[in-house]
């Protein structure tokens, strides 16, 4: 399968994810990077080696795990979410390594020998805030210039977002490290609120995969997630799987619409637009006012097809 590097935050969607990619004989998960965001970094490399505990197959127990950053670029303090992901991401559950002392932080220079082993085959999917994917871009340049694709959950585009009226999660929480990936990356495809919204795990969905689910901790995860969501809106019909429908998009072309438009994320430390990501479609849009230069588009999923998705997910 498709040797892919993920960088996470950590919450139930993106364990989702990873539990995808190590059942999915069409991705092969060769790096976990860590990182803060929806929980503390500890606590999400704490929870990612928990998870090679529990899943037993070569691709998962190869899968090297690397702690990424603890803050992000804008230097305040982060906020966690424990309310939506639970302290470990994993909902109710607390991992039995939890008072484990940890052997090993981050280590940026053992991520960029991931991207130098895997070279132009290596896939990158973002699935947290960018903090790590930046840092790798300042510190080792040349080496991110051989990334055969980037794949970013984040973003949302004409719709709401879902941490203040504009701004989605990954970009509000380090837009810094967001603008900086958008300007030094090629081949970024982002997979924004606009789709993910609607990537529904329902009831019923669950009730399936827990049938099938021997280590027992998806439905637990997922019924502790909807819980949030119903508070919030209680006709809700199921939790978005933001992570799993932006892995999927690594090998399912055929499941979205793309459009490639200019890409700037609004650079505010705090406040309503802090995170803002707008894409511009004025034609003459790609050029910058002052410079002419042509400003670098990237490709956005604006629709997607929910069957697809739903089928794939349930055949996994
Ligand atoms: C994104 O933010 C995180 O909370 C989720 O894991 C997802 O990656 C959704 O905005
Ligand atoms: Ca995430």
């Amino acid at each position: 399968g498709k040797k892919v590097l993920v960088f996470g935050d950590i919450g139930i969607d993106d364990i989702i994810a990873l539990i995808y990619g190590y059942l999915n004989d069409d991705i092969d998960i060769v790096g976990v990077v860590t990182d803060y965001g929806n929980i503390p970094r500890e606590n999400a490399l704490k929870t990612v080696r928990y998870l090679k505990t529990i899943f037993k197959s070569a691709e998962a127990q190869q899968a090297k795990i690397i702690a990424g950053a603890e803050n992000p670029m804008t230097a305040e303090v982060p906020e966690f979410v424990p309310e939506i992901h639970g302290e470990y991401g994993l909902g109710p559950i607390i991992p039995s390594n939890s008072n484990d002392q940890l052997p090993e932080l981050e280590n940026f220079y053992e991520i960029s020998e991931i991207i130098e082993q895997y070279e132009d085959e290596l896939i990158i999917v973002n699935i947290g805030r960018l903090t790590s994917l930046a840092t790798l871009f300042l510190l080792y340049p040349n080496r991110m210039e051989k990334v055969k694709e980037i794949y970013i959950m984040g973003g949302a585009f004409w719709v709401p977002g879902n941490v203040t009226a504009v701004s989605e999660a990954n970009f509000h929480g380090d837009p810094v490290a967001a603008q900086i990936v958008l300007t030094y990356a090629d081949n970024v495809t982002i997979i924004p609120l606009n789709v993910t919204e609607r990537a529904i795990a329902t009831p019923e969905m669950v009730n399936y995969i827990d049938q099938v689910d021997s280590i027992k901790i998806v439905k637990p995860m997922i019924d502790y997630y909807y819980d949030f969501y119903k508070k919030r809106n209680p006709n809700v019909q199921g939790s978005p799987l933001h992570d799993v429908l932006t892995l999927m998009a690594v090998n399912r072309e055929d499941m979205f619409t793309y459009r490639k438009l200019p890409v700037h994320v609004v650079q505010a430390t705090r406040g309503t637009e802090r995170g803002q990501s707008i894409a511009d479609i004025r034609p003459f849009g790609s050029l910058e006012e002052e410079t002419e230069k042509e400003i670098k588009r990237h490709r956005i999923a604006f629709d997607f097809e929910y069957p697809k998705f739903f089928r794939d997910f349930l055949s996994t």
